[in-house]
């Protein structure tokens, strides 16, 4: 695919299905979400736009997904004339004039924003690539932004886009560093003397932010560091960077601009911007790496290969954004297609994907997840459980990736406590297990996970023999669960903010569908007979019920005005396990209404928050009506305007003890709206995993680790 690939059609009118809301003349398709992803890959490459800002994107700042402001600007110029199209502070624009914003959109792998400026269309086109079964593309660390450029009329044109310092997280200690070599320019920002896997506010300071972009045989590039205001205006001026460059300095940008020349009709210009840790993860003591660098080991290939797929990973990126619209509609409607959407790029944004630093071993390939906005854990089971949702959609080869760094601590003997680990280190991206046994403790919960987890794995891929491997501890878990699921102590559910209770009913339901997991797991029938007793006696027996059965109770026995939300319930229905029996699902249908809230309900009797992953979890039980009136209420959350961060899966859903409905609380842009895709996961596994096979349609170069072999056995 060529360099300035020309767009075959109007992106607007490619993906325009529904119409927007609009403020001040812009609009925005599908609808108006909270905050607009740019660049979302990994948990350290997550620079968002809040959508309340779009109105004024000429000046505007993006966002680190935690909060911290990042400086990125587009400026073109036309004819001579300079635009603001994104990220230029009004106190320094002059003489840059801001472009008018008209549009903006999300699909489930691109962020577009249409502007006009000096009579030109330009849509800045901020592109995350979703692949995961491309382990290849999935895994590199940086995002493209694209500007095209319509209805040029034999005009000059230039275009410029710069980050700042900002992006290292540590601005006052950055430096910088910049390469040009075979047409490809390269400014890299790094942390002098960063320790290694260390963060500041959740930003990564021991690797390289990366701004880059290639020359084509249509446009001229050029290249600076220094003050903006300077840098910026050279550009304004004279449509070119080649000045004198400056000392590096914390206030600088890097900026590269292409000077197209006279455009007649259509162009396009593209960018990389990313964060690259060479060393990603340190998985007890031993560095992992990026799945890409056993092809792509230095950043200057890894660019190269990055601009060059541009092209078939935008053809995939286009099948992946209308088949999910096209298929989420199907499940359960249009309002439904704007969530998933919107949770794609953020579910597949708190991950990494990795092998080892050293082999460069490709068949050997581990997940990382991290629990933003939390606390910070890696591989938190009850993460990647609210998640799994999307992996099984996907492709559910994820689930073994994000569970196998665990599975081999455990099988490693290095956790003693008779219960599943809750995670695999405190603070990405260590993970370095829990040696001392002071993992927070969710004993039910955790082992209930696991066997759902392995038992959704082995479904959906056929593939039997990864849980075969650590059937004896899958089996240590499931005897647990036997022993401890009806009595159950004072303890965590996935939702610590709620705080411990000890009888749980939402627990005593994950035990008994995780123990005829196991059953179905180890074809030992024993469990499985175990199992529906269990359910028997929280439900036919009522002790989990309240005496009319219209609702499952927060706390047994002796709570029945108490409620919570059994979204447990779900696994059953999707792994069609039948633990429990449809009754026992539809009992909440109607009950659930009567305590719906003005943006839905709450996780339980005590709280005026709701958890949007376990509601549409829960939502996946239910009939058509109450199921819709679920997503009715996600989708008023999530367009209501009220707040701007990347999509909360917590928020205040009632006013009834006093709070603002509808805003969130604590939680942004975690991976666990994964669990946003239960209604589509209902479908059958890896329904959307197809769109994939575009995976072998370049030529791959031979892999760094036969290389290295190759290497080895000739020096013998
Ligand atoms: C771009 O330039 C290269 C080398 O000069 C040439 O082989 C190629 O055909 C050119 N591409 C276009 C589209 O002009
Ligand atoms: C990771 O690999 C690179 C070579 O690609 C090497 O320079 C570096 O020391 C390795 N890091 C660790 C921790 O092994
Ligand atoms: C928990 O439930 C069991 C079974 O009904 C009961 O024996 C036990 O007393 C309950 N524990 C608490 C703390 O209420």
């Amino acid at each position: 695919m060529r360099f300035n690939m020309q767009m075959p059609l109007g992106l607007g009118s490619l993906w325009t299905f529904f119409s927007g809301l609009s403020h001040n003349g812009l609009t925005h398709h599908p609808s108006q979400p909270p905050s607009y992803p740019l660049a979302v890959r990994n948990p350290y490459l997550s620079a968002w736009m809040p959508s309340d800002r779009v109105h004024q994107l000429p000046s505007s700042e993006p966002q680190f997904w935690a909060g911290q402001e990042l400086g990125w600007s587009v400026i073109v110029r036309v004819d001579g004339e300079a635009y603001s199209l994104m990220g230029v502070p009004d106190s320094e624009s002059a003489p840059i004039i801001p472009a008018t914003v008209r549009r903006a959109e999300f699909t489930s792998t691109h962020s577009l924003f249409d502007l006009t400026a000096g009579g030109i269309a330009f849509t800045l086109d901020f592109f995350s690539p979703v692949s995961p079964s491309n382990y290849l593309r999935h895994s590199i660390p940086f995002s493209y932004l694209t500007v095209h450029i319509e209805g040029a009329h034999g005009v000059e044109i230039q275009v410029y886009s710069d980050i700042d310092g900002r992006w290292t997280g540590q601005d006052d200690h950055s430096v910088h560093d910049f390469e040009e070599r075979d047409g490809l320019v390269i400014h890299s920002l790094s942390v002098a003397d960063a320790e290694k896997y260390s963060e500041a506010n959740d930003m990564a300071l021991w690797g390289d932010v990366i701004l880059a972009s290639r020359q084509s045989n249509s446009s001229t590039l050029s290249a600076l560091a220094g003050d903006p205001k300077t840098v910026r205006s050279q550009f304004a001026q004279d449509g070119d960077l080649s000045g004198q460059e400056s000392t590096w300095s914390r206030q600088n940008v890097v900026a590269v601009a292409h000077d197209l020349g006279s455009v007649t009709g259509g162009a396009s210009v593209n960018f990389a911007v990313g964060y690259e840790r060479k060393e990603a993860i340190n998985y007890l003591g031993e560095a992992y790496t990026g799945y890409y660098r056993a092809y792509y080991p230095t950043t200057h290939e890894a660019l190269s290969f990055f601009l060059d797929d541009y092209g078939d990973a935008f053809l995939e990126s286009l099948k992946l954004d209308h088949e999910m619209v096209t298929f989420a509609t199907a499940a359960a409607g249009p309002k439904y297609a704007d969530i998933v959407a919107l949770s794609t790029r953020q579910a597949y944004g708190g991950m990494d994907l990795t092998i080892s630093n050293e082999s460069l071993d490709t068949d050997d390939v581990l997940a990382f997840i991290k629990e933003l906005s939390s606390d910070g854990n890696v591989n938190t089971i009850d993460v990647i459980m609210p998640a799994f949702p999307i992996y099984w959609v996907m492709d559910p080869n994820w689930i073994r990736l994000l569970l196998e760094p665990i599975m081999r601590y455990t099988d490693a003997g290095r956790w003693h406590l008779p219960y599943t680990i809750h995670d695999l280190g405190s603070h990405y991206p260590n993970a370095i297990g829990h040696d001392d046994q002071q993992a927070e403790a969710m004993p039910i919960e955790e082992c209930g996970n696991l066997l759902i987890l392995a038992l959704a794995y082995a479904q959906a891929t056929g593939d039997t023999g990864w849980t075969d491997q650590y059937m004896s501890i899958f089996r240590q878990y499931a005897d647990y669960l036997i022993d401890n699921g009806v009595d159950i102590a004072n303890q965590l559910s996935s939702n610590d903010a709620a705080g411990p209770l000890p009888n749980e009913t939402n627990l005593a339901v994950k035990a008994a569908v995780g123990i005829k997991a196991f059953g179905e797991l180890s074809g030992n029938e024993q469990y499985s007979k175990i199992g529906d007793e269990r359910a028997d006696l929280f439900f036919y027996e009522g002790l989990g019920t309240d005496e009319e059965q219209t609702h499952f109770v927060l706390q047994y026995p002796d709570f029945p005005k108490s409620w919570k939300t059994p979204y447990n319930l779900f696994p059953d229905v999707l792994l069609g396990l039948r633990t429990f029996s449809d009754e026992a699902y539809q009992m909440g249908s109607d009950f659930f209404s009567s305590v719906r809230g003005e943006f839905g309900v709450a996780l339980d009797s005590r709280q005026d928050w709701a958890k949007s992953d376990w509601n549409m979890w829960l939502a996946g039980t239910f009939d058509t009506s109450t199921r819709d009136e679920f997503v009715d209420d996600l989708w008023a959350f999530m367009t209501n305007g009220k707040h701007n961060w990347p999509f909360s899966d917590r928020y205040v859903s009632t006013s009834k003890h006093g709070n603002e409905p509808g805003t969130p609380i604590l939680c942004r842009a975690r991976p666990t709206v994964g669990g946003h895709f239960a209604l589509l996961a209902l479908k059958g596994p890896a329904s959307m995993q197809s769109l994939s096979d575009y995976k072998f349609a370049y030529d791959r170069p031979a892999r760094k680790a036969d290389k290295l072999r190759d290497n080895h056995i000739s020096e013998l």
